[in-house]
């Protein structure tokens, strides 16, 4: 066995000796370059110089960049002489609707549902939905309402004359979840709208965070009509 092991190594330290030799045979000086990297540079040097030749003015039909830069084109402010008010930039015609728009459904797009305020969201709600809300609420309701919606935002303390109100109380837990998705969307007298920064998800999204603010809050418990409700949101 121990004989064995010998022979393996002298085997492969032998092809170690053979092996440089060889390679001395075939003419390739150790601090020259490889044949590799001379490809690498053959390459470079062509990359370079088609590069250059590109930057060049009028090198042939394969090239012109020159020629593509300076071509007419509409700028999205500019004039036109297509349409007959002489702008580049046109209004969508009446009735266009986001590609990703939700049609059909006021239920979601306006909490109500035949014209009625709804009462039960319209979305299911899952720890995805919750985090994502209580993301929302801390970025664009906090500076307001306060961390927990009960007041003391750094903003809403400086809302003179009046603060904004507390969100977990009875009142605004009794308020149905399609009037707090009105406010959020259309904002209020002296509340911002926040159609622009949260989308429908998002705004139903914080109203359930909302909710599940309200179902923890002391204040909105001790009145018990409104602890039922808030808690049948799984
Ligand atoms: C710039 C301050 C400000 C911000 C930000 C703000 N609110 Fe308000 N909010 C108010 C004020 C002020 C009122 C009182 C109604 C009014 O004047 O518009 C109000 C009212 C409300 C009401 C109605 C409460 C009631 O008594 O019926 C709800 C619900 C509400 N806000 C939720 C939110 C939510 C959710 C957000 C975040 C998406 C938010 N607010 C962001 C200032 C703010």
């Amino acid at each position: 066995m121990g004989t064995g092991t010998t022979g393996a190594v002298r085997h492969s330290s032998r092809r170690l000796q053979t092996s440089l030799p060889h390679r001395r045979r075939g003419h390739i000086p150790c601090c020259l370059p490889t044949p590799a990297t001379w490809a690498t540079a053959t390459w470079l040097a062509l990359f370079a110089t088609l590069l250059l030749v590109g930057c060049s003015k009028g090198y042939g039909d394969g090239w012109d960049w020159e020629r593509m830069r300076k071509q007419k084109r509409a700028d999205p402010f500019g004039a036109s002489p297509i349409f007959p008010d002489g702008k580049v930039l046109q209004t969508p015609p009446a009735g266009t609707v986001p590609a990703d728009a939700i049609v059909d459904n006021t239920a979601l797009t306006e909490g109500t549902r035949a014209g009625v305020v709804i009462r039960e969201l319209p979305v299911s709600v899952d720890s995805a939905l919750l985090a994502r809300g209580a993301d929302r609420f801390g970025i664009f309701c906090t500076p307001c309402h306060g961390e927990r919606g009960a007041g003391g935002g750094t903003v809403g303390v400086n809302l003179k004359p009046y603060e904004p109100p507390v969100l977990v109380s009875p009142m605004v837990a009794g308020t149905p979840v399609g009037a707090l998705y009105h406010i959020i969307t259309h904002g209020g007298a002296r509340m911002p709208a926040f159609a622009a920064q949260l989308d429908v998800r998002e705004r139903w999204a914080v109203v359930a965070y909302l909710q599940s603010l309200q179902a923890s809050s002391p204040s909105v418990a001790a009145d018990s009509g409104m602890t039922g409700k808030a808690g049948d949101n799984p």
